[in-house]
């Protein structure tokens, strides 16, 4: 079947806006009521190593503070062209788990058969069932994300992460870390973000607004802390990849030790901070780049937005969601911030120079 753009006017928009539903979909394919329809059993299981590439190994890095804070599961993960050259330590008690959205990237499918020979099991989630990292898995978990052909991921990212966080999840119950209750509690905030994603989706306008500024800007910092910092480091990739202005994400923490030194007028720094028990830390990070005169846009909810943001340069207001999964929701303005800078530009948004959708060579 052909793939329409149904009105939009570019694949991104479209991808981005189906994401409440596919987010929907694949809830209904892995939940049954409070029920995680997963056929995995993470008792005795040692180590999870995580490996992917690009986009899909930031969603590896948010899940690395999941399996940590729900399950107590000593995690690590990789980008795929390192790990498969670093003679990782592996035990026969890991298991290595593959993300990609097409199957096919080269570096995660020699991962994929480096770790084979050294660990208990290989799980991959995956958006095409039929690709060859899903057939080389002892279990292959599908995103049901649908098809994507912006080149720049959006609902790919955002069905891995509640892949992920269903896993998450599964393994704080096999491990005896979540009871009935904080199971039902996990999955209620889970089931809250498709319509949270609608109330998202509905700040484009604002958003555009602001990436009009944006899109003057030669360099762009975004920061984070905790699940948002992978979420930093997505939203620059992102904005790198389809307005070509340089961005880099950063821990908040880290802020102090090299990026402030690019900090003036003209670089806009984009703060991802919900109002949860790291905010305080990140405010106190913001404050420092604001005394140095730079450009906050400070992404937050309600709480968060009326604590610290007074005298940012710019402000958006999530609607409030569960501080577990918050880097799910807050993917989406990261994204349509990028979207709009490139619209605003002018540049090739489904297809940005340079890159490709699947990069089957190493
Ligand atoms: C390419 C794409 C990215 C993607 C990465 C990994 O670089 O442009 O959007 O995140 O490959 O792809 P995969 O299909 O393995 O998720």
């Amino acid at each position: 079947t052909r793939i329409e753009k149904g009105g939009f006017k570019h694949f991104m928009a479209k991808e981005i806006a189906e994401q409440p539903g596919v987010l929907a979909d694949a809830m209904a394919h892995y939940l049954q009521d409070d029920r995680l329809n997963i056929d995995v059993d993470f008792a005795g299981v040692g180590r999870i190593t995580m490996v992917a590439c690009g986009t899909a190994s930031y969603a590896c890095h948010v899940a690395k503070y999941w399996f940590e804070q729900i399950a107590g599961l000593p995690c690590e993960f990789d980008i795929a062209s390192e790990f498969r050259y670093r003679e990782p330590v592996l035990s026969p008690t890991s298991w290595a788990l593959f993300v990609s959205q097409s199957g096919e990237t080269a570096d995660t499918l020699a991962a994929l058969r480096y770790a084979r020979e050294h660990v208990a099991r290989i799980v991959s989630v995956v958006n095409v069932p039929t690709s060859s990292i899903a057939r080389e898995s002892d279990l292959a978990l599908p995103i049901m994300a649908g098809v994507e052909v912006g080149v720049a991921s959006t609902k790919a990212f955002t069905c891995q992460l509640l892949v992920l966080a269903l896993l998450a999840l599964k393994a704080g119950v096999d491990r005896g870390r979540l009871d009935a209750a904080a199971l039902a509690g996990h999955i209620a905030a889970l089931r809250a973000l498709p319509g949270l994603m609608n109330h998202a989706l509905q700040m484009s306008g604002d958003i555009a607004g602001v990436a009009d500024d944006l899109a003057r800007a030669r360099d762009v910092l975004f920061l984070g802390r905790g699940a948002m910092f992978p979420l930093a480091l997505e939203g620059a990739l992102k904005l790198k990849e389809i307005s070509y202005i340089h961005a880099e994400g950063y821990a908040s923490g880290e802020l102090k030790h090299g990026p402030i030194a690019l900090i003036d007028e003209d670089v806009p720094v984009i703060v991802l901070a919900p109002r949860d028990a790291l905010f305080e830390k990140t405010v106190s990070n913001m404050q420092e780049v604001m005394a140095r005169n730079g450009k906050v846009l400070l992404i937050s909810d309600k709480a968060g937005v009326e604590e610290a943001g007074q005298k940012t340069w710019a402000r958006l207001m999530m609607p409030d969601c569960s501080p577990m999964f918050a880097p799910i929701l807050y993917a989406l303005p990261a994204q349509l911030l990028a979207y709009h800078t490139a619209v605003a530009k002018g540049t090739d948004v489904d297809q940005p120079r340079n890159l490709a959708k699947s990069v089957t060579v190493e």
